[in-house]
């Protein structure tokens, strides 16, 4: 294995694949750091669906547009799942708690799914593999998705993962630098806006250089039009539908 430091300061998104399958083995790696994430009081509040199905993969493609999902070798969807614990509950004759009535039980099966997601991301490279968050997973066309996926109540998708055989080398994007990320003891704003303005300079200088396409786009207008878009997304009617109704 590489160094651990290089090997995070070297990942990347990666959205071009071979054709060739993984190894059952990098799946087998893949599959232990899913298993052994660590969660809210151990409680594993999150379930992943392992996608092979080609015909499935093209038709997760039709709704989110996402190639890489048609490309992948291997789709995986990360969802919340509180569905295990409600069908152990009742089997055992105990009243479930209304948690997926709540702010936090959503919450904690966002993060429960997103460790596994990001355990799956760190295993898939260690292994020479490359992988892509697709959160259009979570947000194009979620009805249809979550029949496809047979998706019970209590379950909803928080992201999906396409991992494959690496077809291309991207570059690092330049991150936000220490000072701007890591505050030691308290959170300190001081010359934080200055900072920003800073890093915001290095993504547009950056974008105008880098290769594939290249734009002007700095990164703080870059981000308002991605949350523009994200005020049309209709989450809370999406989680009522999947039996999440908060309402604290
Ligand atoms: C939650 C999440 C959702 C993402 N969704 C998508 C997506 O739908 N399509 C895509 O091409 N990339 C997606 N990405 C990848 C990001 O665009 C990428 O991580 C970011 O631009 C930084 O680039 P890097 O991963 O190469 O450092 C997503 C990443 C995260 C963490």
């Amino acid at each position: 294995m590489e160094d651990i430091k290089t090997m995070f300061e070297e990942r990347t998104s990666v959205r071009r694949y071979e054709r060739e399958p993984i190894t059952d083995y990098a799946l087998s790696v893949i599959y232990s750091a899913i298993l052994n994430t660590p969660t809210s009081y151990n409680g594993q509040q999150f379930s992943v669906i392992d996608i092979s199905d080609q015909e499935l993969k093209e038709k997760i493609y039709d709704l989110t547009g996402q190639k890489q999902i048609k490309t992948c070798n291997r789709f995986f969807v990360f969802c919340a799942d509180y569905n295990k614990i409600t069908l152990l509950a009742e089997k055992k004759g105990l009243q479930m708690p209304n948690v997926t009535h709540t702010v936090d039980g959503v919450m904690v099966g966002i993060i429960d799914a997103t460790l596994a997601m990001c355990n799956a991301v760190i295993a898939a490279q260690s292994c020479g593999l490359g992988s892509c968050c697709i959160g259009y997973t979570r947000t194009a066309n979620t009805e249809k998705l979550a029949e496809l996926l047979n998706l019970p109540k209590g379950v909803f998708v928080v992201c999906g993962l396409a991992v494959g055989v690496p077809r291309e080398k991207p570059d690092v994007k330049p991150k936000q630098p220490k000072g701007v990320v890591i505050h030691n003891n308290v959170y300190n704003s001081e010359g934080l806006a200055e900072k920003l303005e800073n890093y915001d300079s290095m993504i547009k200088a950056y974008n105008a250089v880098r290769s594939g396409t290249k734009t002007d786009n700095d990164w703080c207008s870059h981000i308002l039009d991605y949350y523009k878009e994200m005020m049309n997304y209709k989450m809370l009617e999406y989680l009522k539908r999947q039996g999440f109704d908060v309402v604290r």
